[in-house]
């Protein structure tokens, strides 16, 4: 399969965010990333379900929503009539990760679970039968813009045998800190699909540096 990028609008401008879309619909990303923050799993906030909605209108992309909050089962239905293709879910959430990964899925959506830096990955174990996409977060959630973690290539490769040895044929998303500089060795690694926020929209021409990244993990 096709290694894919999934561009995170944390790292758009909100203020002509409909522009940012429509310039991602004309370039090669695959996904559309949306972090969803309530103050409280992570320190900050950022969107919820209506500007997930007003995206979904004028995305041709799917969109990926990762969401950053401590009851994700209260909001799944929400973020399905949102518009998600894909919703992944914390393990360190306050709620029961093998319900929310079956509710994601009796809506006929791709269902994600999603491990913070301090996390290990055989967390992730139990719900290989389940999951569509196994998500490394290799920044602490919260913030956009942060210093790549290294050991999250580890991290990777570690998760890669996990699946592997269960047959299974999840993908590996990994979150944060991405770049020119470190996607290849990501995807040599075993990542699927990458998130890029601020590399994206801090370059000159995000449209040029999307088909970059896409060119670097083949
Ligand atoms: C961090 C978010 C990431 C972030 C990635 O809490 O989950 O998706 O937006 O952005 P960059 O690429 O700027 O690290
Ligand atoms: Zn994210």
């Amino acid at each position: 399969m096709k290694k894919m990028i999934s561009v995170s609008i944390l790292a758009a401008n909100f203020l002509e965010l409909g522009k940012d879309i429509e310039m991602l619909n004309k370039s090669e990303a695959d996904w559309i990333h949306i972090d969803v923050m309530d103050g409280v799993f992570v320190p900050n906030f950022s969107f919820g379900m209506q500007i997930t909605k007003r995206i979904s209108g004028i995305s041709k992309k799917p969109l990926d929503v990762h969401l950053m909050i401590n009851d994700p089962h209260k909001y799944l239905k929400s973020f399905k009539d949102a518009g998600a293709s894909l919703i992944t879910v914390h393990f360190e959430a306050r709620n029961d990760t093998q319900e929310n990964i079956r509710e994601i899925k009796s809506f006929g959506l791709k269902a994600g679970v999603v491990i913070s830096p301090e996390t290990s990955v055989i967390a992730f174990e139990k719900f290989i039968p389940d999951v569509d996409v196994f998500m490394l977060m290799s920044v602490h959630p919260g913030f956009g813009g942060q210093r790549f973690i290294e050991r999250t290539y580890d991290k990777i490769k570690e998760l890669k045998c996990l699946i592997s040895s269960k047959s299974s044929n999840a993908l590996i998303e990994v979150d944060g800190g991405v770049d020119l500089s470190n996607a290849k060795k990501l995807a040599d690694a075993g990542a699927d699909i990458l998130v890029a926020g601020n590399s994206i929209f801090s370059s000159p021409d995000p449209v040029e540096y999307i088909s970059e990244l896409k060119e670097a993990i083949g």
